[in-house]
Protein backbone atom coordinates (compact mmCIF):
# COMPACT_ATOMS: atom_id res chain seq x y z
CA UNK A 1 0.00 0.00 0.00
CA UNK A 2 1.69 3.48 -0.78
CA UNK A 3 -1.20 6.06 -0.67
CA UNK A 4 1.05 8.80 0.56
CA UNK A 5 4.21 10.15 -0.71
CA UNK A 6 7.06 7.60 0.20
CA UNK A 7 10.56 8.73 0.88
CA UNK A 8 12.54 5.91 -0.63
CA UNK A 9 10.96 6.43 -3.72
CA UNK A 10 11.07 9.99 -4.47
CA UNK A 11 14.76 9.39 -3.34
CA UNK A 12 14.91 6.41 -6.28
CA UNK A 13 13.18 9.06 -8.47
CA UNK A 14 16.43 10.82 -8.60
CA UNK A 15 18.13 8.73 -10.61
CA UNK A 16 18.61 8.48 -13.94
CA UNK A 17 16.73 5.90 -15.59
CA UNK A 18 18.86 5.49 -18.49
CA UNK A 19 21.96 5.08 -16.54
CA UNK A 20 23.22 1.38 -16.98
CA UNK A 21 23.10 0.61 -13.30
CA UNK A 22 19.18 -0.06 -13.31
CA UNK A 23 20.03 -2.11 -16.88
CA UNK A 24 20.10 -5.14 -16.13
CA UNK A 25 17.24 -7.67 -14.39
CA UNK A 26 18.13 -8.56 -11.46
CA UNK A 27 18.84 -12.31 -10.53
CA UNK A 28 15.94 -14.19 -9.84
CA UNK A 29 15.84 -14.88 -6.04
CA UNK A 30 15.78 -18.68 -5.00
CA UNK A 31 14.88 -19.63 -1.63
CA UNK A 32 17.87 -21.45 -0.12
CA UNK A 33 15.40 -24.76 0.53
CA UNK A 34 14.89 -25.47 -2.69
CA UNK A 35 17.76 -24.41 -5.05
CA UNK A 36 17.12 -24.57 -9.00
CA UNK A 37 18.97 -28.03 -10.58
CA UNK A 38 17.88 -29.06 -14.18
CA UNK A 39 16.30 -31.99 -13.25
CA UNK A 40 13.99 -30.27 -10.79
CA UNK A 41 13.53 -27.73 -13.79
CA UNK A 42 12.47 -30.29 -16.56
CA UNK A 43 10.27 -31.74 -14.08
CA UNK A 44 8.52 -28.08 -13.31
CA UNK A 45 8.21 -28.33 -16.91
CA UNK A 46 6.60 -31.41 -17.38
CA UNK A 47 4.09 -30.82 -14.80
CA UNK A 48 3.41 -27.20 -15.72
CA UNK A 49 2.35 -28.66 -19.24
CA UNK A 50 0.43 -31.55 -17.84
CA UNK A 51 -3.57 -31.48 -18.42
CA UNK A 52 -3.22 -34.61 -16.20
CA UNK A 53 -2.58 -32.47 -13.04
CA UNK A 54 -6.44 -31.39 -13.00
CA UNK A 55 -9.00 -34.04 -11.96
CA UNK A 56 -10.52 -33.87 -15.52
CA UNK A 57 -7.30 -34.23 -17.35
CA UNK A 58 -8.32 -31.11 -19.54
CA UNK A 59 -6.29 -28.05 -17.66
CA UNK A 60 -2.91 -27.12 -17.26
CA UNK A 61 -1.31 -24.48 -15.39
CA UNK A 62 0.03 -23.56 -18.76
CA UNK A 63 -3.82 -23.73 -20.03
CA UNK A 64 -3.97 -20.51 -18.26
CA UNK A 65 -0.45 -19.00 -18.60
CA UNK A 66 0.54 -18.63 -22.43
CA UNK A 67 3.83 -17.81 -22.81
CA UNK A 68 2.56 -16.14 -26.58
CA UNK A 69 -0.03 -14.29 -24.69
CA UNK A 70 2.08 -12.77 -21.97
CA UNK A 71 1.84 -15.45 -20.06
CA UNK A 72 -1.94 -15.16 -19.72
CA UNK A 73 -4.89 -16.62 -21.01
CA UNK A 74 -5.57 -16.06 -24.60
CA UNK A 75 -9.70 -17.52 -24.22
CA UNK A 76 -11.41 -15.09 -22.09
CA UNK A 77 -14.87 -16.10 -20.31
CA UNK A 78 -17.19 -13.84 -18.21
CA UNK A 79 -17.44 -14.29 -14.42
CA UNK A 80 -20.84 -12.48 -13.51
CA UNK A 81 -20.34 -11.88 -10.15
CA UNK A 82 -23.23 -10.91 -8.14
CA UNK A 83 -25.18 -10.05 -10.72
CA UNK A 84 -24.91 -10.73 -14.09
CA UNK A 85 -24.40 -8.27 -16.77
CA UNK A 86 -23.25 -5.43 -14.31
CA UNK A 87 -20.05 -3.19 -13.76
CA UNK A 88 -19.15 -6.07 -11.23
CA UNK A 89 -18.57 -8.90 -14.05
CA UNK A 90 -14.88 -9.80 -14.61
CA UNK A 91 -13.09 -11.81 -17.64
CA UNK A 92 -11.39 -14.49 -16.16
CA UNK A 93 -10.03 -17.95 -17.37
CA UNK A 94 -12.34 -20.87 -17.85
CA UNK A 95 -10.85 -23.95 -15.38
CA UNK A 96 -12.64 -27.31 -14.92
CA UNK A 97 -16.19 -27.97 -15.22
CA UNK A 98 -17.59 -28.54 -11.32
CA UNK A 99 -17.10 -32.16 -10.43
CA UNK A 100 -18.26 -33.63 -6.69
CA UNK A 101 -15.63 -35.34 -4.76
CA UNK A 102 -16.43 -38.56 -6.86
CA UNK A 103 -15.29 -37.01 -9.51
CA UNK A 104 -18.57 -36.75 -11.10
CA UNK A 105 -19.69 -33.33 -13.39
CA UNK A 106 -22.02 -31.41 -10.70
CA UNK A 107 -24.39 -28.36 -11.42
CA UNK A 108 -22.38 -25.15 -10.28
CA UNK A 109 -24.80 -22.30 -9.17
CA UNK A 110 -23.28 -20.22 -11.08
CA UNK A 111 -21.82 -22.01 -14.65
CA UNK A 112 -24.09 -25.18 -14.44
CA UNK A 113 -22.53 -27.76 -16.41
CA UNK A 114 -19.87 -25.20 -18.24
CA UNK A 115 -16.34 -24.40 -17.36
CA UNK A 116 -15.89 -22.18 -14.05
CA UNK A 117 -14.28 -19.20 -14.70
CA UNK A 118 -11.82 -17.23 -11.92
CA UNK A 119 -12.99 -14.06 -10.33
CA UNK A 120 -9.53 -11.98 -11.96
CA UNK A 121 -7.85 -11.80 -15.09
CA UNK A 122 -4.81 -14.42 -14.88
CA UNK A 123 -1.71 -12.70 -14.18
CA UNK A 124 2.22 -13.63 -15.97
CA UNK A 125 3.64 -15.94 -13.96
CA UNK A 126 6.77 -14.06 -15.36
CA UNK A 127 5.71 -10.72 -13.09
CA UNK A 128 6.15 -12.72 -9.52
CA UNK A 129 9.59 -14.09 -9.89
CA UNK A 130 10.66 -10.85 -8.07
CA UNK A 131 8.44 -10.07 -5.80
CA UNK A 132 7.75 -11.38 -1.66
CA UNK A 133 4.10 -12.37 -2.77
CA UNK A 134 2.13 -14.03 -5.66
CA UNK A 135 -1.62 -12.80 -6.86
CA UNK A 136 -2.93 -9.58 -8.02
CA UNK A 137 -3.75 -9.29 -4.05
CA UNK A 138 -0.42 -10.95 -2.65
CA UNK A 139 -2.34 -13.34 -0.80
CA UNK A 140 0.26 -16.34 -1.45
CA UNK A 141 2.79 -15.32 0.52
CA UNK A 142 6.40 -16.28 1.59
CA UNK A 143 6.50 -18.47 3.58
CA UNK A 144 5.81 -22.49 2.36
CA UNK A 145 4.04 -25.17 4.73
CA UNK A 146 3.92 -28.62 3.46
CA UNK A 147 0.03 -29.03 3.74
CA UNK A 148 0.40 -32.53 4.66
CA UNK A 149 2.59 -32.00 8.11
CA UNK A 150 2.31 -28.28 8.50
CA UNK A 151 5.68 -27.77 8.80
CA UNK A 152 7.61 -25.14 7.30
CA UNK A 153 9.40 -26.18 4.19
CA UNK A 154 10.57 -22.82 2.52
CA UNK A 155 11.11 -19.88 5.39
CA UNK A 156 10.96 -16.79 3.13
CA UNK A 157 10.57 -16.51 -0.62
CA UNK A 158 8.42 -19.34 -1.25
CA UNK A 159 5.53 -17.16 -2.93
CA UNK A 160 5.67 -19.15 -6.14
CA UNK A 161 5.43 -22.53 -4.41
CA UNK A 162 2.22 -21.30 -2.20
CA UNK A 163 1.00 -20.59 -4.92
CA UNK A 164 1.07 -23.59 -7.28
CA UNK A 165 -0.67 -25.28 -4.28
CA UNK A 166 -3.04 -23.15 -4.16
CA UNK A 167 -3.61 -23.36 -8.10
CA UNK A 168 -3.25 -27.40 -7.72
CA UNK A 169 -6.27 -27.31 -5.22
CA UNK A 170 -8.56 -24.89 -6.94
CA UNK A 171 -12.15 -26.28 -7.40
CA UNK A 172 -12.86 -24.20 -10.08
CA UNK A 173 -9.22 -24.34 -11.81
CA UNK A 174 -7.78 -27.56 -11.55
CA UNK A 175 -9.46 -29.33 -8.75
CA UNK A 176 -12.64 -31.68 -7.78
CA UNK A 177 -14.09 -30.98 -4.65
CA UNK A 178 -12.59 -32.71 -1.60
CA UNK A 179 -9.19 -33.35 -3.80
CA UNK A 180 -6.63 -34.96 -2.29
CA UNK A 181 -3.17 -35.07 -2.43
CA UNK A 182 -2.81 -38.65 -2.33
CA UNK A 183 -5.37 -38.86 -4.85
CA UNK A 184 -2.85 -36.38 -6.68
CA UNK A 185 0.26 -38.40 -6.20
CA UNK A 186 -1.41 -41.76 -6.79
CA UNK A 187 -2.64 -40.30 -10.12
CA UNK A 188 0.65 -39.21 -11.06
CA UNK A 189 2.68 -41.90 -10.11
CA UNK A 190 0.58 -44.14 -12.91
CA UNK A 191 0.42 -41.41 -15.53
CA UNK A 192 2.33 -41.19 -18.89
CA UNK A 193 3.92 -37.67 -18.01
CA UNK A 194 2.42 -35.53 -20.45
CA UNK A 195 0.10 -38.36 -22.09
CA UNK A 196 -2.46 -36.07 -23.09
CA UNK A 197 0.05 -33.30 -24.63
CA UNK A 198 1.76 -33.58 -27.95
CA UNK A 199 4.78 -31.99 -29.64
CA UNK A 200 6.95 -32.58 -27.08
CA UNK A 201 9.89 -29.96 -26.30
CA UNK A 202 13.54 -31.13 -27.04
CA UNK A 203 14.63 -31.16 -23.23
CA UNK A 204 11.10 -32.75 -22.14
CA UNK A 205 11.61 -35.24 -24.71
CA UNK A 206 15.27 -36.40 -23.51
CA UNK A 207 13.54 -36.44 -19.95
CA UNK A 208 11.24 -38.59 -20.96
CA UNK A 209 13.61 -41.35 -22.98
CA UNK A 210 12.73 -45.03 -22.48
CA UNK A 211 9.03 -44.39 -21.58
CA UNK A 212 10.47 -42.62 -18.10
CA UNK A 213 7.22 -41.98 -15.53
CA UNK A 214 6.98 -39.71 -12.89
CA UNK A 215 7.91 -41.26 -10.25
CA UNK A 216 11.52 -41.66 -11.75
CA UNK A 217 11.66 -37.79 -12.87
CA UNK A 218 10.76 -37.23 -8.90
CA UNK A 219 14.06 -39.82 -7.88
CA UNK A 220 16.00 -37.71 -10.52
CA UNK A 221 15.23 -34.36 -8.77
CA UNK A 222 14.49 -35.60 -5.37
CA UNK A 223 16.58 -38.47 -4.85
CA UNK A 224 13.98 -40.96 -3.95
CA UNK A 225 10.56 -41.31 -6.11
CA UNK A 226 8.16 -40.02 -4.09
CA UNK A 227 5.87 -37.77 -5.19
CA UNK A 228 4.51 -35.21 -2.91
CA UNK A 229 2.66 -31.96 -2.73
CA UNK A 230 6.13 -30.16 -1.88
CA UNK A 231 8.16 -31.87 -4.23
CA UNK A 232 5.38 -30.96 -6.79
CA UNK A 233 5.78 -27.06 -5.75
CA UNK A 234 9.43 -26.99 -5.78
CA UNK A 235 9.60 -28.29 -9.29
CA UNK A 236 7.12 -25.65 -10.72
CA UNK A 237 8.96 -23.12 -8.76
CA UNK A 238 12.08 -24.11 -10.20
CA UNK A 239 11.08 -24.04 -13.58
CA UNK A 240 8.95 -20.74 -13.39
CA UNK A 241 12.05 -18.77 -11.80
CA UNK A 242 14.00 -19.93 -15.18
CA UNK A 243 11.37 -18.36 -17.01
CA UNK A 244 13.49 -15.10 -17.43
CA UNK A 245 11.77 -12.57 -20.30
CA UNK A 246 15.23 -10.17 -20.12
CA UNK A 247 15.71 -10.32 -24.00
CA UNK A 248 13.69 -7.40 -25.15
CA UNK A 249 14.51 -4.16 -26.97
CA UNK A 250 14.44 -1.37 -23.95
CA UNK A 251 17.06 -4.37 -22.37
CA UNK A 252 19.27 -4.02 -25.05
CA UNK A 253 19.14 -0.26 -25.67
CA UNK A 254 20.25 -0.04 -21.59
CA UNK A 255 23.05 -2.06 -22.45
CA UNK A 256 24.02 0.47 -24.72
CA UNK A 257 23.06 -0.30 -27.86
CA UNK A 258 21.21 3.18 -28.63
CA UNK A 259 19.67 1.56 -31.65
CA UNK A 260 17.61 -1.14 -30.37
CA UNK A 261 14.57 1.50 -29.71
CA UNK A 262 12.80 3.40 -32.42
CA UNK A 263 11.69 7.38 -32.48
CA UNK A 264 8.14 6.05 -31.52
CA UNK A 265 9.84 4.22 -28.63
CA UNK A 266 12.30 6.70 -27.48
CA UNK A 267 9.78 9.14 -26.99
CA UNK A 268 7.03 6.56 -25.53
CA UNK A 269 10.12 5.67 -23.17
CA UNK A 270 10.58 9.48 -21.78
CA UNK A 271 6.84 10.33 -21.43
CA UNK A 272 6.25 7.32 -19.16
CA UNK A 273 8.91 8.69 -17.12
CA UNK A 274 7.14 12.25 -17.54
CA UNK A 275 4.21 10.91 -16.11
CA UNK A 276 5.83 9.10 -13.38
CA UNK A 277 4.29 5.74 -14.77
CA UNK A 278 7.68 4.82 -13.65
CA UNK A 279 7.09 5.03 -9.87
CA UNK A 280 5.22 2.30 -10.18
CA UNK A 281 5.81 0.07 -13.78
CA UNK A 282 9.47 0.69 -11.86
CA UNK A 283 12.58 -1.01 -14.45
CA UNK A 284 13.82 -2.60 -14.98
CA UNK A 285 11.28 -5.09 -13.64
CA UNK A 286 8.43 -2.28 -14.88
CA UNK A 287 6.95 -3.31 -11.43
CA UNK A 288 7.54 -2.18 -7.74
CA UNK A 289 5.54 -5.02 -6.50
CA UNK A 290 3.64 -2.58 -4.72
CA UNK A 291 -0.09 -2.49 -4.00
CA UNK A 292 -2.67 0.63 -5.48
CA UNK A 293 -5.68 1.16 -5.91
CA UNK A 294 -5.97 3.01 -9.42
CA UNK A 295 -9.19 3.66 -9.66
CA UNK A 296 -11.04 1.36 -12.22
CA UNK A 297 -13.92 0.28 -9.83
CA UNK A 298 -15.28 0.67 -6.51
CA UNK A 299 -13.41 -1.67 -4.01
CA UNK A 300 -16.44 -3.32 -2.87
CA UNK A 301 -16.45 -5.49 -5.90
CA UNK A 302 -13.12 -6.71 -5.39
CA UNK A 303 -11.40 -5.90 -1.98
CA UNK A 304 -8.29 -6.64 -3.62
CA UNK A 305 -5.07 -5.97 -0.75
CA UNK A 306 -7.55 -5.83 1.82
CA UNK A 307 -8.72 -9.01 1.76
CA UNK A 308 -5.53 -10.22 2.77
CA UNK A 309 -4.09 -7.46 5.17
CA UNK A 310 -7.77 -6.95 6.64
CA UNK A 311 -6.48 -3.03 6.31
CA UNK A 312 -9.16 -0.77 4.91
CA UNK A 313 -6.56 1.80 3.54
CA UNK A 314 -5.89 -0.97 1.06
CA UNK A 315 -9.44 -1.35 0.25
CA UNK A 316 -9.55 -2.12 -3.96
CA UNK A 317 -5.52 -2.12 -4.43
CA UNK A 318 -3.81 -4.62 -6.72
CA UNK A 319 -0.32 -5.64 -7.40
CA UNK A 320 1.12 -3.14 -10.14
CA UNK A 321 1.47 -5.88 -13.03
CA UNK A 322 4.86 -5.86 -14.51
CA UNK A 323 4.62 -4.72 -18.05
CA UNK A 324 7.17 -6.58 -19.70
CA UNK A 325 5.43 -8.43 -22.39
CA UNK A 326 2.38 -6.97 -22.00
CA UNK A 327 2.02 -5.70 -25.75
CA UNK A 328 1.28 -9.94 -25.96
CA UNK A 329 -1.48 -9.79 -23.47
CA UNK A 330 -5.11 -10.26 -24.53
CA UNK A 331 -7.09 -8.32 -22.02
CA UNK A 332 -5.65 -6.30 -19.33
CA UNK A 333 -6.52 -4.85 -15.57
CA UNK A 334 -7.54 -7.44 -12.62
CA UNK A 335 -10.58 -7.20 -14.10
CA UNK A 336 -9.85 -8.09 -17.56
CA UNK A 337 -11.96 -5.17 -18.68
CA UNK A 338 -9.73 -3.69 -21.68
CA UNK A 339 -9.40 -6.02 -24.86
CA UNK A 340 -7.08 -3.59 -26.42
CA UNK A 341 -3.40 -2.07 -24.70
CA UNK A 342 -4.81 1.22 -26.53
CA UNK A 343 -7.58 0.99 -24.11
CA UNK A 344 -5.73 0.22 -21.05
CA UNK A 345 -3.49 3.41 -21.89
CA UNK A 346 -6.54 5.35 -22.71
CA UNK A 347 -7.77 4.71 -19.03
CA UNK A 348 -4.85 7.04 -17.80
CA UNK A 349 -6.30 9.45 -20.12
CA UNK A 350 -9.51 9.29 -19.32
CA UNK A 351 -9.19 8.03 -15.92
CA UNK A 352 -12.15 7.91 -14.25
CA UNK A 353 -11.21 9.46 -10.75
CA UNK A 354 -13.00 7.65 -7.88
CA UNK A 355 -12.38 8.77 -4.67
CA UNK A 356 -10.64 5.96 -3.06
CA UNK A 357 -8.18 6.06 -5.89
CA UNK A 358 -3.95 6.16 -4.79
CA UNK A 359 -1.74 8.63 -5.01
CA UNK A 360 1.13 8.40 -8.04
CA UNK A 361 3.88 7.49 -4.95
CA UNK A 362 6.00 10.37 -4.27
CA UNK A 363 4.47 12.18 -7.29
CA UNK A 364 1.42 13.37 -5.87
CA UNK A 365 -1.95 13.56 -7.98
CA UNK A 366 -2.68 11.66 -11.62
CA UNK A 367 -2.35 14.98 -13.93
CA UNK A 368 -2.37 12.92 -17.18
CA UNK A 369 -2.87 14.31 -19.97
CA UNK A 370 -1.65 12.73 -22.83
CA UNK A 371 -1.95 13.96 -26.45
CA UNK A 372 -3.18 11.30 -29.01
CA UNK A 373 0.60 11.26 -30.45
CA UNK A 374 1.72 10.68 -26.72
CA UNK A 375 -0.53 8.01 -25.93
CA UNK A 376 0.61 6.34 -29.69
CA UNK A 377 3.98 6.65 -28.90
CA UNK A 378 3.35 5.11 -25.16
CA UNK A 379 2.13 2.54 -26.93
CA UNK A 380 4.93 1.66 -29.40
CA UNK A 381 7.36 1.59 -26.63
CA UNK A 382 5.11 -1.06 -24.59
CA UNK A 383 4.46 -3.34 -26.97
CA UNK A 384 7.62 -2.95 -29.57
CA UNK A 385 10.06 -2.37 -26.46
CA UNK A 386 8.82 -5.14 -23.36
CA UNK A 387 8.53 -7.60 -25.54
CA UNK A 388 10.85 -10.83 -25.08
CA UNK A 389 11.07 -12.71 -28.93
CA UNK A 390 11.64 -15.77 -27.21
CA UNK A 391 8.36 -15.13 -25.70
CA UNK A 392 6.23 -14.46 -27.91
CA UNK A 393 7.64 -17.08 -30.63
CA UNK A 394 7.18 -19.61 -27.61
CA UNK A 395 11.27 -20.58 -28.25
CA UNK A 396 13.35 -22.11 -25.40
CA UNK A 397 13.05 -21.86 -22.27
CA UNK A 398 9.64 -20.38 -22.91
CA UNK A 399 8.79 -23.43 -25.26
CA UNK A 400 6.10 -26.03 -24.97
CA UNK A 401 3.81 -28.88 -25.82
CA UNK A 402 0.58 -28.39 -27.58
CA UNK A 403 -1.82 -28.89 -25.18
CA UNK A 404 -5.18 -31.22 -25.84
CA UNK A 405 -8.02 -28.20 -25.59
CA UNK A 406 -5.56 -26.97 -29.09
CA UNK A 407 -5.85 -30.12 -30.81
CA UNK A 408 -8.32 -30.25 -33.20
CA UNK A 409 -11.13 -32.97 -32.08
CA UNK A 410 -14.32 -33.66 -34.45
CA UNK A 411 -17.36 -32.35 -32.41
CA UNK A 412 -19.85 -34.17 -34.40
CA UNK A 413 -17.95 -37.53 -33.94
CA UNK A 414 -17.33 -39.24 -30.51
CA UNK A 415 -15.03 -41.89 -30.72
CA UNK A 416 -16.62 -45.55 -30.37
CA UNK A 417 -17.03 -47.68 -26.67
CA UNK A 418 -13.72 -49.12 -26.17
CA UNK A 419 -13.75 -52.99 -26.30
CA UNK A 420 -13.34 -56.36 -24.43
CA UNK A 421 -13.21 -54.08 -20.94
CA UNK A 422 -12.66 -57.50 -18.30
CA UNK A 423 -11.22 -57.25 -14.72
CA UNK A 424 -9.59 -60.52 -12.98
CA UNK A 425 -8.36 -61.04 -9.70
CA UNK A 426 -4.36 -60.45 -8.75
CA UNK A 427 -4.23 -61.19 -4.71
CA UNK A 428 -6.55 -58.40 -3.28
CA UNK A 429 -6.52 -56.33 -6.23
CA UNK A 430 -8.71 -56.17 -9.24
CA UNK A 431 -6.55 -56.23 -12.79
CA UNK A 432 -9.09 -53.88 -15.73
CA UNK A 433 -7.87 -54.30 -19.00
CA UNK A 434 -9.41 -53.18 -22.27
CA UNK A 435 -8.92 -53.04 -26.36
CA UNK A 436 -8.90 -49.18 -28.01
CA UNK A 437 -12.05 -48.97 -29.74
CA UNK A 438 -11.94 -49.98 -33.08
CA UNK A 439 -11.89 -46.78 -34.46
CA UNK A 440 -8.85 -45.90 -32.66
CA UNK A 441 -8.70 -42.31 -34.38
CA UNK A 442 -8.32 -39.30 -31.40
CA UNK A 443 -9.01 -40.67 -28.07
CA UNK A 444 -6.94 -39.49 -26.07
CA UNK A 445 -8.10 -40.92 -22.28
CA UNK A 446 -10.13 -43.15 -20.75
CA UNK A 447 -12.45 -42.16 -18.03
CA UNK A 448 -12.99 -45.40 -15.27
CA UNK A 449 -15.94 -44.97 -13.14
CA UNK A 450 -16.56 -47.80 -9.97
CA UNK A 451 -20.09 -48.31 -9.24
CA UNK A 452 -20.77 -44.20 -10.02
CA UNK A 453 -17.57 -43.24 -8.32
CA UNK A 454 -14.74 -42.09 -11.42
CA UNK A 455 -11.70 -44.05 -9.62
CA UNK A 456 -8.83 -43.53 -12.63
CA UNK A 457 -8.32 -41.11 -15.74
CA UNK A 458 -5.83 -43.36 -17.92
CA UNK A 459 -4.53 -42.86 -20.86
CA UNK A 460 -3.21 -46.69 -21.02
CA UNK A 461 -5.24 -49.43 -21.65
CA UNK A 462 -4.93 -51.47 -18.60
CA UNK A 463 -5.33 -50.13 -14.39
CA UNK A 464 -4.51 -52.38 -11.07
CA UNK A 465 -7.45 -51.52 -8.87
CA UNK A 466 -6.10 -52.10 -5.41
CA UNK A 467 -8.63 -51.11 -3.34
CA UNK A 468 -11.91 -52.67 -4.66
CA UNK A 469 -14.49 -52.64 -2.18
CA UNK A 470 -15.87 -55.52 0.07
CA UNK A 471 -18.60 -55.79 -1.99
CA UNK A 472 -20.18 -59.29 -3.93
CA UNK A 473 -20.35 -57.68 -6.77
CA UNK A 474 -18.75 -54.55 -8.43
CA UNK A 475 -19.30 -52.89 -11.95
CA UNK A 476 -16.85 -50.87 -13.83
CA UNK A 477 -17.62 -48.14 -16.55
CA UNK A 478 -15.32 -47.58 -18.78
CA UNK A 479 -15.57 -44.34 -21.52
CA UNK A 480 -12.88 -43.22 -24.07
CA UNK A 481 -12.44 -39.38 -24.32
CA UNK A 482 -11.38 -37.30 -27.78
CA UNK A 483 -9.38 -34.16 -27.56
CA UNK A 484 -12.40 -31.74 -26.59
CA UNK A 485 -12.95 -34.77 -24.16
CA UNK A 486 -16.29 -35.93 -26.21
CA UNK A 487 -17.42 -39.29 -24.72
CA UNK A 488 -17.73 -42.61 -25.92
CA UNK A 489 -20.47 -44.40 -25.30
CA UNK A 490 -19.83 -46.71 -22.48
CA UNK A 491 -18.23 -50.57 -22.00
CA UNK A 492 -19.00 -52.14 -18.94
CA UNK A 493 -18.18 -54.84 -17.08
CA UNK A 494 -19.59 -56.50 -13.56
CA UNK A 495 -17.34 -58.73 -11.57
CA UNK A 496 -19.33 -61.07 -8.82
CA UNK A 497 -16.70 -62.15 -6.10
CA UNK A 498 -17.39 -64.75 -3.28
CA UNK A 499 -16.85 -63.19 0.21
C1 LIG B 1 -8.02 -21.76 -14.77
C2 LIG B 1 -6.89 -20.89 -15.05
C3 LIG B 1 -5.62 -21.08 -14.25
C4 LIG B 1 -4.91 -22.23 -14.01
C5 LIG B 1 -5.27 -23.65 -14.42
C6 LIG B 1 -3.73 -21.84 -13.29
N1 LIG B 1 -3.73 -20.49 -13.11
FE1 LIG B 1 -2.22 -19.39 -12.37
N2 LIG B 1 -3.43 -17.79 -12.29
C7 LIG B 1 -4.70 -17.72 -12.81
C8 LIG B 1 -5.34 -16.48 -12.39
C9 LIG B 1 -6.77 -16.06 -12.72
C10 LIG B 1 -4.39 -15.80 -11.61
C11 LIG B 1 -4.59 -14.47 -10.89
C12 LIG B 1 -5.42 -14.79 -9.67
C13 LIG B 1 -5.39 -13.72 -8.64
O1 LIG B 1 -4.39 -13.03 -8.52
O2 LIG B 1 -6.39 -13.55 -7.94
C14 LIG B 1 -3.19 -16.65 -11.58
C15 LIG B 1 -2.00 -16.31 -10.94
C16 LIG B 1 -0.84 -17.07 -11.02
C17 LIG B 1 0.46 -16.64 -10.55
C18 LIG B 1 0.76 -15.34 -9.85
C19 LIG B 1 1.49 -14.39 -10.70
C20 LIG B 1 1.79 -13.14 -9.94
O3 LIG B 1 2.43 -12.24 -10.50
O4 LIG B 1 1.40 -13.02 -8.77
C21 LIG B 1 1.35 -17.66 -10.82
C22 LIG B 1 2.82 -17.71 -10.50
C23 LIG B 1 0.57 -18.74 -11.42
N3 LIG B 1 -0.74 -18.33 -11.54
C24 LIG B 1 1.08 -19.99 -11.74
C25 LIG B 1 0.24 -21.10 -11.94
C26 LIG B 1 0.65 -22.50 -11.77
C27 LIG B 1 2.03 -22.97 -11.37
C28 LIG B 1 -0.44 -23.27 -12.04
C29 LIG B 1 -0.57 -24.77 -12.00
C30 LIG B 1 -0.26 -25.44 -10.74
C31 LIG B 1 -1.52 -22.34 -12.41
N4 LIG B 1 -1.07 -21.05 -12.29
C32 LIG B 1 -2.77 -22.73 -12.82
C33 LIG B 1 -5.28 -18.67 -13.62
C34 LIG B 1 -4.87 -20.00 -13.65
C1 LIG C 1 0.07 4.42 -8.76
C2 LIG C 1 0.75 3.39 -9.46
C3 LIG C 1 0.64 3.35 -10.99
C4 LIG C 1 0.93 4.36 -11.89
C5 LIG C 1 1.43 5.76 -11.59
C6 LIG C 1 0.68 3.80 -13.19
N1 LIG C 1 0.25 2.52 -13.09
FE1 LIG C 1 -0.25 1.31 -14.62
N2 LIG C 1 -0.97 -0.06 -13.31
C7 LIG C 1 -0.90 0.05 -11.93
C8 LIG C 1 -1.71 -0.99 -11.34
C9 LIG C 1 -1.90 -1.22 -9.85
C10 LIG C 1 -2.29 -1.71 -12.40
C11 LIG C 1 -3.31 -2.84 -12.28
C12 LIG C 1 -4.65 -2.19 -11.97
C13 LIG C 1 -5.80 -3.15 -11.77
O1 LIG C 1 -5.84 -4.20 -12.41
O2 LIG C 1 -6.70 -2.80 -10.98
C14 LIG C 1 -1.77 -1.11 -13.63
C15 LIG C 1 -2.05 -1.59 -14.89
C16 LIG C 1 -1.49 -1.07 -16.06
C17 LIG C 1 -1.61 -1.66 -17.36
C18 LIG C 1 -2.30 -2.99 -17.67
C19 LIG C 1 -1.34 -4.13 -17.44
C20 LIG C 1 -1.94 -5.49 -17.48
O3 LIG C 1 -1.18 -6.45 -17.69
O4 LIG C 1 -3.15 -5.65 -17.23
C21 LIG C 1 -0.96 -0.84 -18.24
C22 LIG C 1 -0.80 -1.05 -19.73
C23 LIG C 1 -0.44 0.28 -17.48
N3 LIG C 1 -0.77 0.08 -16.15
C24 LIG C 1 0.26 1.34 -18.01
C25 LIG C 1 0.54 2.50 -17.29
C26 LIG C 1 0.96 3.75 -17.88
C27 LIG C 1 1.17 3.97 -19.35
C28 LIG C 1 1.09 4.63 -16.86
C29 LIG C 1 1.43 6.10 -16.93
C30 LIG C 1 0.59 6.89 -17.79
C31 LIG C 1 0.80 3.93 -15.63
N4 LIG C 1 0.45 2.65 -15.94
C32 LIG C 1 0.85 4.50 -14.37
C33 LIG C 1 -0.20 0.99 -11.23
C34 LIG C 1 0.20 2.21 -11.75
Amino acid sequence: MARSPNATLVAAASVCWLSAAVAELPPVPVPAENPITEEKRVLGKILFWDEQLSSDNSVACGTCHLPASGGADPRSARHPGTDPGTIDDVRGSPGIAALDSHGRPTEHPLFGFDRQVTTRLSLSNFGSLWAGEAFWDGSAAGEFRDPLTGEVAIATGGALENQALTALSNEAEMAKYGRTWQELAAKLARATPLGVASDLPDDVAAALRDSRAYPELFADAFGDPAITPVRIAFAIASYERTLVPDQTAWDRYEAGDSGAMGEAELYGWQAMQDFQCDRCHEPPLFTNNDYFNIGLRRADYDPGRQGVTGDPEDAGEVRTPSLRNVGLRPRFMHTGEFQTLGAAIGFYRTGAVLAERDLIPGGGNYAFNMSTVTEGDIHAFLENALTDPRVRDERFPFDRPTLRTERDADDALAPVAPRDLRAAGEGASLRLSWQAPADNTGVVDYVLYRDGSVIALLTQTTFLDTDPPPSSSVTYTLLARDAAQNESPPARFTISRRQ
